[in-house]
């Protein structure tokens, strides 16, 4: 997979494809041509090069023990408790891939992956296309990386920030971010870098929450956004990815989880 030096624009770098078959442990030195290095450590290329304070919600995620319940314990039922009605994992990824619909050699890229749900299930469901997972969490990609394992998933593991992604203009087939907006610092820019790297024409998968309609959740919410945690509206939401250059082509939600089939606009 070609990538973009996060110290210099224009200088591309290889990542070897050894890195991305999970079952053997890859670690190494990558370069540019004008010796720009960057570490690859069990399988995770680390191309983090300014590394910015975080929120309170951003430090939890670097916690070894948040990394290892995350899924486990809170993703695979974060929807039935959010939305308040049973709301399987599995109907959530069959959305995933209904909506991405990769092709069978397409390269896709999960933002903000945590333990890499998404990328992982992209990956089963084209097991031809070339996945990245990026997070600027070691703790969550070092999940990411036993969870692809175990799933016999080769992912691409990416330490980085999504406000500068190590990725050239229009990269990507299509993108997948889950619950990542809501936690974001500078999501505009995020928005901006992700329709950057994505093709024209394009698609991103989005699941995000919104603003509750009732008082306790907003209280909830208010309480969170202490935190670092965000909230918006449908239509807050959708200026915001209008802003970015997307188009809205499909949407719904149920209580305060949001999906949205976003087109990168031409
Ligand atoms: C709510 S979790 C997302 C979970 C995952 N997408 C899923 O569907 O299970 C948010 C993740 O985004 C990461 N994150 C937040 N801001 C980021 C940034 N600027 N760059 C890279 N990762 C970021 C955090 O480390 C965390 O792992």
């Amino acid at each position: 997979m070609k990538i973009r030096s996060p110290k210099n624009d224009r200088e591309e770098i290889i990542l070897p494809p050894a890195m991305s078959n999970l079952n053997t442990v890859y670690s190494g030195t990558i370069s540019s041509e004008s010796g720009d290095e960057f570490s690859i450590t069990n399988n995770i290329a680390d191309l983090l090069v300014d590394e910015k304070p975080y929120t309170l919600a951003q430090s939890t995620n670097h916690w070894k023990i948040t990394a290892s319940i995350y899924e486990n314990l809170w993703r695979n039922r974060s929807l039935s408790i959010l939305t308040g009605e049973p709301f399987p994992i599995d109907e959530e990824k069959k959305l995933l891939i209904e909506w991405v619909n990769p092709l069978p050699d397409g390269s896709y890229l999960d933002v903000g992956c945590s333990t890499a749900l998404y990328a992982r299930a992209l990956k089963k469901a084209s097991p031809k296309s070339e996945i990245a997972a990026l997070d600027f969490s070691k703790q969550m990609l070092d999940e990411a990386r036993m969870k692809a394992e175990g799933d016999q998933t080769d992912l691409y593991l990416i330490k980085a920030d999504a406000r500068v992604m190590p990725f050239f203009n229009q990269t990507f087939d299509g993108l997948a971010m889950g619950g990542t907006l809501n936690e974001l610092s500078d999501e505009l820019k995020v928005l901006f870098e992700c329709r950057r790297v994505l093709k024209n024409n394009g698609v991103m998968f989005m699941m995000h929450l919104i603003k509750s309609g009732n008082w306790i959740g907003r209280m909830m919410q208010e309480s969170a956004e202490w935190g670092g945690l965000q909230f918006w509206t449908i239509d807050e939401s959708n200026s915001m990815f209008k802003r970015a250059g997307f188009t809205v082509e499909k949407q719904f939600h149920k209580g305060i989880v949001c999906f949205t089939k976003l087109r990168a606009a031409v």
